[in-house]
């Protein structure tokens, strides 16, 4: 067999075995928001202030993309484990030209959420679980909720540094906290979209 093809082979194939093992790894794989999905969640997003959205785990960048054309005055960042999925988000930020995304390879759970308003997620049961625990965390290093939201419910993430304010979830609730708002999407499994606020 030619040199290039071989080399096209065995590209594939390291790609697809990385596909699949941070899948199993994770627990999730990298599939996208439904287009019913990311619309509702970034029509959940509007109203939620001018501070940095986040997207837990956001694979292939689609969400996060979309997130940075909807909201180009505001910060987005998202998070990937998957090697794969992550370059080629790398990819469609340049393509894009999305200069308010910034893309990180590397674990939610071991990043800096202090400067969140928003986290989109989609995750999987246990996966709500990390991010639950993680909001509990934050909560217990201390922030300065109370004092941003006595500050005449201004949106304005400037006066708070430990804890994000809204989780917006396909699909997967938050536990052990109750939502604003639940959406059903009009499709197959009338699938939930969760609003939460915290506070
Ligand atoms: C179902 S996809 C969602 C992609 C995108 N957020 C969206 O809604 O279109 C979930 C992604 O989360 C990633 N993920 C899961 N746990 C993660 C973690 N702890 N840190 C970073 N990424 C994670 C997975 O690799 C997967 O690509």
């Amino acid at each position: 067999m030619p040199t290039l093809e071989v080399l096209f082979l065995l590209v594939v194939v390291f790609f697809s075995i990385s596909l699949v093992w941070t899948t199993l790894r994770v627990g999730i794989s990298p599939m996208p928001s439904s287009a019913k999905a990311y619309q509702t969640m970034l029509m959940l997003t509007e109203n939620t202030g001018q501070g940095a959205i986040y997207d837990l785990g956001s694979g292939w960048g689609t969400l996060a993309l979309r997130a940075a054309a909807r909201f180009p005055d505001r910060k987005v960042v998202g998070y990937e484990l998957s090697l794969l999925p992550y370059l080629v988000s790398i990819f469609l930020k340049q393509v894009y030209g999305a200069n308010n995304l910034t893309l990180y390879r590397r674990d939610f759970m071991a990043s800096d959420l202090s400067e969140a308003s928003v986290l989109l997620c989609y995750l999987y049961p246990g996966g709500m679980s990390k991010v639950s625990a993680l909001i509990s965390s934050a909560q217990i290093k201390g922030s300065k909720l109370s004092s941003f939201h006595n500050e005449a419910n201004q949106l304005n993430t400037t006066t708070r540094d430990a804890l994000p304010l809204f989780v917006i979830s396909n699909n997967f609730s938050l536990p052990d906290h109750q939502p604003e708002q639940e959406i059903r999407l009009n499709d197959f499994y009338h699938s939930p979209i969760y609003r939460y606020r915290l506070d």
